[in-house]
């Protein structure tokens, strides 16, 4: 008999996602999968063929730590073409393992323990466990429905001495909505004379809708010399599964961004990355992205206009909430799977994006589906 290890878990309370739990549940049921966050269509051809001869051409061993680059230049002139940032991509720039490499490494890079880390909540589902890996404890602040706004004076009154870092995610996953300018500059203004560092979650920042703007960090100065941010290519160009995304800060940051990011990955696959410098700096490659989903969230909310489902307003991303109470009184866990199975159209109950699990009968649909796809799932959801 061999003695058993026990485990002391460092997370506990952590089990399967949901994301991976719905996911399964819709293929077992043959549902229409609306629930994670990714495309049911190709990316560009000649990014694919970029890739492929990137391969032939070598790019096969090991980039630089940082990344390749002409790929942190390209970046670089991305940064300075969208938002009229300059940052240095010697220094100043990373390439990374996706959005969620990026994230935990900054908040490795930044916390210790006893320090405190606010989240607004909903809130995606990478922040808590990476801040309580670090032995640090989240404040969390719930975003006020329906336009998701912060409440300023519980914000105010969470930042103390212990306050490490404040997570911003806008554009939000996973309501669908993006902080206004007014919104950020008031944050500027609340964390100047802190010690408080900002990681700005900006993997949407191509998706916002009706002529609004992205307000990335990069854009307001105060807020960019305290921030590290953090896109993804995987949801720029279609290919969440290539998990390549990039960070950018001022010198100071990335430099302890580094430290920890050479021994958690050391670096990012070639090809992707040589693929990506051919693209990261042309605009046209993310100018209309805002347009494509856009008229893919118009058709979904029109469809449903017909149905039962209460919408709440969506201005960025590619995530539409409904309110289901005027069909169930079911928690919004039961209703999700109940909809994955009766109506066969998958969904992510909003509840699990908050530590208290909060319930408002809120489940969260994602429209980055062919228009077929979309038709189909709205069919469903119209006849309950
Ligand atoms: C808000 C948010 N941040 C980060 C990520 C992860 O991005 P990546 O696939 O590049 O790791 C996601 C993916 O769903 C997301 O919704």
């Amino acid at each position: 008999m061999h003695t058993p290890v026990l485990i002391d878990s460092r997370l506990p309370e952590v089990g399967t996602t949901i994301f991976t739990v719905m996911s399964r549940l819709a293929q077992a049921c043959g549902a229409i999968n609306l629930s994670q966050g990714f495309p049911d269509f190709s990316p560009d051809p000649a990014l694919a063929a970029a890739v492929a001869g990137a391969i032939e051409a070598g790019f096969n061993q090991y980039p630089p730590m940082a990344g390749l680059p002409a790929l942190r230049t390209a970046i670089a002139t991305k940064l300075q073409t969208a938002y009229g940032a300059a940052y240095d991509p010697e220094t100043e720039i990373t390439v990374t393992a996706g959005a969620t490499q990026a994230i935990f490494t900054a908040i490795a890079a930044l916390v210790r323990p006893g320090d405190e880390v606010v989240v607004f909540e909903p809130a995606y589902d990478a922040y808590g466990p990476a801040v309580r890996l670090q032995g640090a404890s989240l404040r969390p602040l719930a975003l006020l429905a329906p336009h998701w706004r912060p409440d300023w004076a519980a914000l105010e009154a969470a930042i103390g001495p212990r306050t490490r870092l404040v997570i911003l995610n806008t554009p939000h996953n996973p309501t669908g909505s993006a902080w206004p300018r007014e919104d950020i500059e008031r944050l500027a203004r609340m964390l100047e004379g802190t010690q408080v560092c900002v990681l700005a979650d900006e993997v949407y920042e191509h998706m916002v809708f009706d002529g609004a703007r992205h307000e990335s960090v990069a854009r307001h100065p105060a807020l960019a010399a305290r921030a590290i941010g953090v896109s993804s290519f995987g949801k720029t160009y279609h290919v969440t599964g290539w998990k390549v995304g990039y960070v950018f800060a001022p010198e100071a940051l990335m430099a302890e961004f580094r430290k920890v990011h050479q021994f958690n990955v050391f670096t990012v696959n070639s090809p992707a990355q040589a693929a990506f410098a051919g693209f990261a700096a042309r605009p046209e490659t993310w100018r209309d992205l805002a347009g494509f989903y856009q008229a893919k969230r118009d058709r979904l909310r029109a469809g449903l206009a017909a149905s039962r489902f209460r919408l709440l307003p969506c201005t960025a991303t590619y995530f539409q909430l409904l309110d289901y109470r005027a069909i169930s009184d079911m928690p919004d866990v039961a209703f999700a799977e109940w909809l994955t199975r009766e109506a066969g159209v998958a969904a992510i109950p909003v509840s699990v994006f908050s530590h208290d699990r909060r319930d408002e009968g809120l489940v969260r649909l994602c429209f980055a589906k062919q228009d077929a796809t979309l038709d189909a799932a709205i069919e469903r959801l119209c006849a309950l």
